[in-house]
């Protein structure tokens, strides 16, 4: 987020940035390329980011950050979490954000950028009710569809202050390529449940395929959308 620009000098280089859950890295080969004298890592619990060719100021470790994120503290000036809202339950999401700030620099940047996935149809005709029974099963689970929303409010209880904040409306199946891509991803997030859904409620694939093709054709139909948000925090110098 541009606010970082203000407080660390990526011109200058020799900084250690971290992206933690990285994924498939598409944000760190970008970056760890375009500022090249500084020292990228990437860590997530799958070896899904690219493993014959990489920038040379790039390297990855392989670690599930609930049972600690393998650094000594004070090790990065800069840190990003990113889509990852229905990966961590509440009480995770503290200890993972503690970890965070336990490995960052003071004077460090903090940037997590995460999804409201509570979804407003803007046609306020239709029902929500096919989209009420996904919050509530993934409620059930002790997830928090909201949990990007709530992340400032995460971040200054633990006295780290907030310098840049952003919001954007996110459509869902509609008004171009972004409502498109963030459509898969919906139905992504809603298909990972399957297994879990169709046990609890003893659905039939055929009836849980049904269900996905009706909540797409309303998502479509009632100009749905979410949230993202995006924070950038700042760890007091000591
Ligand atoms: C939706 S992907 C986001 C990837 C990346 N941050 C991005 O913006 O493209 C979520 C990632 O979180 C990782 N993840 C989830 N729980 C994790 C954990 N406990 N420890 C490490 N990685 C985890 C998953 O393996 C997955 O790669």
């Amino acid at each position: 987020m541009a606010e970082a620009f203000q407080h660390l000098n990526f011109q200058r280089g020799g900084l250690a940035i971290l992206d933690v859950c990285c994924g498939p890295a598409t944000w760190l080969c970008e970056t760890s390329l375009e500022y090249n004298n500084s020292q990228f890592t990437g860590v997530d619990m799958s070896d899904v980011w690219p493993k014959d060719i990489r920038p040379v100021n790039l390297q990855f470790r392989r670690a599930n950050i609930l049972q600690g994120i393998p650094y000594p503290d004070q090790s990065f000036d800069f840190i990003q979490i990113r889509f990852v809202v229905l990966a961590f339950t509440s009480d995770e999401w503290r200890k993972v954000l503690n970890e965070l700030l336990r490995i960052l620099k003071p004077g460090g940047c903090l940037q997590c950028i995460d999804l409201d996935m509570r979804v407003t149809l803007q046609d306020a005709s239709q029902s929500r009710q096919l989209i009420e029974n996904f919050e509530q099963f993934y409620a059930m689970q002790g997830l928090d569809v909201a949990a990007g929303a709530k992340l400032d409010m995460r971040l200054s209880d633990l006295d780290l202050r907030i310098v840049q904040s952003e919001y954007r409306e996110v459509p869902l199946g509609w008004g171009g390529p972004i409502g498109t891509a963030s459509l898969n991803l919906f139905m992504g997030k809603i298909n990972g449940l399957a297994p879990w859904y169709k046990r609890a409620v003893d659905m039939s694939d055929d009836a849980f395929r049904q269900l996905q093709d009706d909540t797409r054709a309303l998502l479509v139909r009632s100009k749905a959308y979410m949230g993202l948000h995006a924070f950038l925090a700042l760890k007091a110098l000591e």
